[in-house]
Order: C-alpha cells, then sequence, then structure tokens
C-alpha cells in the first residue's frame, strides 16, 4: 500500500513548494500537486505543515565505554527518541580504545545496532592507534560499507592517537577516498593542566574549561589541518566550540585544506557558566570540549549562517547523575558528555530558524544535506526526491513546548537543556516509508533500521 503526504509545504537545502509525496516500497515515487495515487492509499494531510527530508546526525555515541564507565544509552531507545525528534538517520561513532582490536570493536558496535535501532544508520570507524594490522582491518572496514574513520587527538592513552599514527591513519583515508573525522584538542597540554589545576586543590566541575582552553583546541584543529594538508586526505573537525579554532580552521580551508568544519547543539546554546553551577548541576554540562565563554556563540551561529560551519551534530552521548558523581572528589573524572539526540531539531529551528535569522535551506542543509553529501549518503538520504528513500519530517510550526527530563524520551535522569523553549516539532516522521513517530510519541516497529552501507566519497 501506498502513502500519500498531502499538501504540505516541502522544504529542501535547496528549494520551497507546496505539493504531495507519494511513497512506495519505501522511496518517493512521485512529488507533484494533486497527485492521482491508487485506491486503498494511506493519505497524510499535511496542510499548514513543513516537510522537510528526514534529518540526519552526524556524531552520535550509544554504546560508549568511556571514563570507567557506559554511556546510558541503547540502540532502541536512542533512535526511537532521534525519531520523535526527527533525526531519521545517525552515524555513531564506534570507538577501540588503544588496547582493542579495531575489526573486533567493529563487529560489536554492528552487533549492538543490528534489529535495534527504529531509524537507519552508520558507523564512523574509530582509529585509535595504528599499526600493520590495523591497517588491514580498517582496509576491510571501508569494504564492508563504513566508509569514514575518526580519530581523537585528545583523551591521552585511551582513545588518542599520537602524530605518526593520525599521519598513517590519514595517509590511509588519502589512498581509500575516505573522509576524517577529528576531535582537535592537544591531549599533552590538557593532561599537564589537568593535574596541575588538581595540584592547585582545583576540583570542581567549573574547572573544566579551564583545562582545555581555547587555544589548545585551536593547536589540535591547526595540528590536524596541517597534516590532513600533507597527506591529501579530506578531513572532518568535529564538534568545534570556539571561536580561534574556527579561525585556524578557515584559516586552513582558504589555503585549499579538504577540511570540513562540523559544531553540535550544545556549542550554540549553552555556555560555560552552566559547568560552573554548584555540584551536579555543573557536572552534567561536562563535555569535551568544553563550554565555552558566551562571546563565542555568535561568532559559531554566524559561521553556521554563512556555511562555514558546514553541519549540525549532537555528540550525543549520556551519562546519568550518579555516574557525573564518579567526579565528586575531581572534574577529571567525571564522565564527559550531554545527550541531545532527540532535541537537535527543535532547538535548532526554534533559536536558528525561528528567531535567529538562520536560513531555513540552510538550517535542512546543515541538519541533513550537508551530512548526506559529505558522508555517502546522498541522495538517497538528505533531499525529498523522486527515487530517495522516504525519510521525511512533517514538522508542525505551531506546536508550543518546554524541553524537560520529565517528557523526554531518552532513558538518562537529565537533559542539560532543561526549560528550554520550543516553537515547533515533528508531527509525523517516516522511515523508509513507515510511520515510526508522531506529535511526540514513537508509534513505529523497533528494530526496522538499517546499517546503511556506503561507497568511499572523496575521489
Ligand atoms: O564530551 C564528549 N564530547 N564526550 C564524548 C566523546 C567525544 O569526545 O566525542
Ligand atoms: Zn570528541
Ligand atoms: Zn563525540
Amino acid at each position: 500500500m501506498g502513502l500519500l503526504i498531502k499538501g504540505g509545504e516541502i522544504v529542501t537545502a535547496e528549494t520551497r513548494l507546496k505539493g504531495d509525496i507519494f511513497i512506495e516500497n519505501e522511496t518517493i515515487s512521485a512529488i507533484g500537486t494533486g497527485l492521482a495515487v491508487p485506491p486503498g492509499t494511506e493519505v497524510i494531510d499535511a496542510a499548514g505543515m513543513l516537510v522537510f527530508p528526514g534529518f540526519i546526525d552526524p556524531h552520535v555515541h550509544i554504546h560508549l565505554p568511556f571514563m570507567g564507565t557506559f554511556a546510558k544509552d541503547n540502540h532502541a531507545a536512542a533512535s526511537a527518541a532521534a525519531l520523535i525528534g526527527g533525526t531519521t538517520t545517525f552515524i555513531e561513532m564506534a570507538c577501540p580504545s588503544r588496547k582493542d582490536d579495531t575489526l573486533e570493536t567493529y563487529h560489536t558496535w554492528k552487533q549492538k545496532a543490528e534489529g535495534n535501532s527504529a531509524c537507519d544508520y552508520a558507523f564512523h570507524m574509530g582509529v585509535a592507534r595504528y599499526d600493520d594490522k590495523t591497517e588491514a582491518q580498517l582496509m576491510e572496514v571501508v569494504k564492508d560499507g563504513t566508509t569514514s574513520f575518526k580519530i581523537f587527538l585528545s583523551y591521552k592513552n585511551f582513545f588518542g592517537v599520537d602524530d605518526e599514527e593520525m599521519f598513517r591513519t590519514l595517509k590511509l583515508a588519502a589512498k581509500l577516498g575516505v573522509i576524517t573525522t577529528a576531535h582537535c584538542e592537544n591531549a599533552e597540554l590538557v593532561a599537564q593542566l589537568q593535574q596541575q589545576l588538581l595540584a592547585e586543590g582545583k576540583i570542581g566541575p567549573e574547572w573544566h574549561e579551564p583545562s582545555r582552553p581555547e587555544a589548545i583546541e585551536a593547536e589540535g584543529t591547526t595540528r590536524f589541518a596541517t597534516f590532513v594538508e600533507q597527506t591529501g586526505a579530506t578531513g572532518y573537525i568535529v564538534h568545534l566550540s570556539c571561536a580561534p579554532a574556527l579561525r585556524a580552521a578557515v584559516d586552513a580551508k582558504m589555503r585549499g585544506v579538504k577540511l570540513h568544519i562540523e559544531s553540535v547543539l550544545p556549542h550554540f546554546l549553552l555556555d560555560k557558566s552552566y559547568a560552573e553551577r554548584a555540584g551536579v548541576e555543573g557536572m552534567k554540562h561536562v563535555m569535551s570540549p568544553p563550554l565555552r565563554d558566551k562571546r563565542n556563540l555568535p561568532v559559531l551561529w554566524n559561521a553556521l549562517k554563512t556555511g562555514l560551519i558546514e553541519t549540525v551534530g549532537t555528540d550525543h552521548c549520556p551519562f546519568d547523575t550518579e555516574q557525573k558523581l564518579m567526579g565528586a572528589k575531581a572534574f577529571t573524572q567525571i564522565p564527559n558528555g550531554i545527550p541531545g539526540i532527540e532535541d537537535r531539531v527543535n532547538l535548532m529551528y526554534t533559536y536558528g530558524v525561528k528567531r535567529g535569522g538562520l536560513d531555513i535551506h540552510r538550517f535542512v542543509d546543515a541538519l541533513s544535506t550537508g551530512a548526506a553529501k559529505l558522508f555517502g549518503l546522498y541522495p538517497r538520504k538528505g533531499t525529498i526526491a523522486v527515487g530517495a528513500d522516504a525519510d521525511l519530517v512533517v514538522y508542525d510550526t505551531s506546536y508550543r513546548g518546554k524541553i524537560s527530563a520529565a517528557t523526554h524520551h531518552g532513558i538518562n535522569n537529565y537533559n542539560g537543556f532543561e526549560g528550554f523553549e520550543i516553537e515547533g516539532r515533528p508531527s509525523v516522521v517516516t522511515v523508509r516509508g513507515k510511520v515510526q513517530a508522531r506529535d511526540g510519541a514513537f508509534v513505529g516497529k523497533p528494530g526496522i533500521g538499517r546499517l546503511l552501507r556506503r561507497e568511499p566519497q572523496c575521489n
């Protein structure tokens, strides 16, 4: 049976038009006005609503062993929350630590997601050390359709790679035509500053930001860009948080370095005063790179509006308050991360499009189309076109509400955006033509999400 989404205002990264979308066999088979459809077609009335392509979150952690614990999430819950918020595809970081085997890690992450995610998904393959065995295994991973790598310049002795390993990873990525995503902070400087601050008795969450100042992120960004330039690779900076790092990245882009920039939801809306709150309230807002001085926020918004920042992810990485309290005696023990997968679209729509002058097409590009193009998912995902997967978000711009842990659908016991107003939310969300969410509730089938196999995209 077909599905007709009727009379909505269809908004893509390039176009805006009123019309109908007809879906058969998981894909969009016609777009037009007054489409004639076969008897028995299910009709969704989208009059007065916007219809967006399904949103893509390019930076997500669901299964994550980190800082002596595990992120508080699973694929069933995270994907349902994602769908309620309009995200129909996520790309998860498969993160080995230095002692882990790459291929085993890849299979572990695949097994965790398989049959459990209610939306489609892909992986960035983490590289935590580089030797001949790792190289051979990374080639297998790419052959399996996972065509992006992830490296950490931070988290010394855990996820982090050294310069030689970064160089060899980028060389391999260039040879294979795959993109390398990178967390850009100088690991050694962070480790030194952390020890210095603790030795001075500075143990609270308010010292997290001073232990990883903007200059340390700018250094990581510059070094990553230089390595990308010298290896001929394509790089993607994840969760860029501040003006000095942005300047370093833009400087490299202006030299012609193939470099792309992502920022994430918390850095557009929250500043370091949230992490300076006393006790667990501050700990809830500890992430890396840290929340910054508020003067950075308009810089990030302007860079997003002009397209210097190309994509917006979440860095969804939930730890509950009990886990956050592991760092009660030392900020260095607070598990880093904050959830956001359910809230990205509504918050960016509200504070960007509705209240902040962000062009609606730029919004679609930054939250969907751009990531689809960079990570080899386009035009199957990231647009509304005949032949594309029918991942659609019928968006109700008249909705008014507030973000709260009392009403969110993630399994974490707090929400870092508690109390933020939202103006708009998805009314109907489809994954390959199946209605998976309606008006703030998951109504679909769990476990129907598929792993998206991709081709190398940087040739
Ligand atoms: O604080 C964060 N961002 N936690 C997740 C791991 C990472 O660095 O992306
Ligand atoms: Zn990171
Ligand atoms: Zn991350």
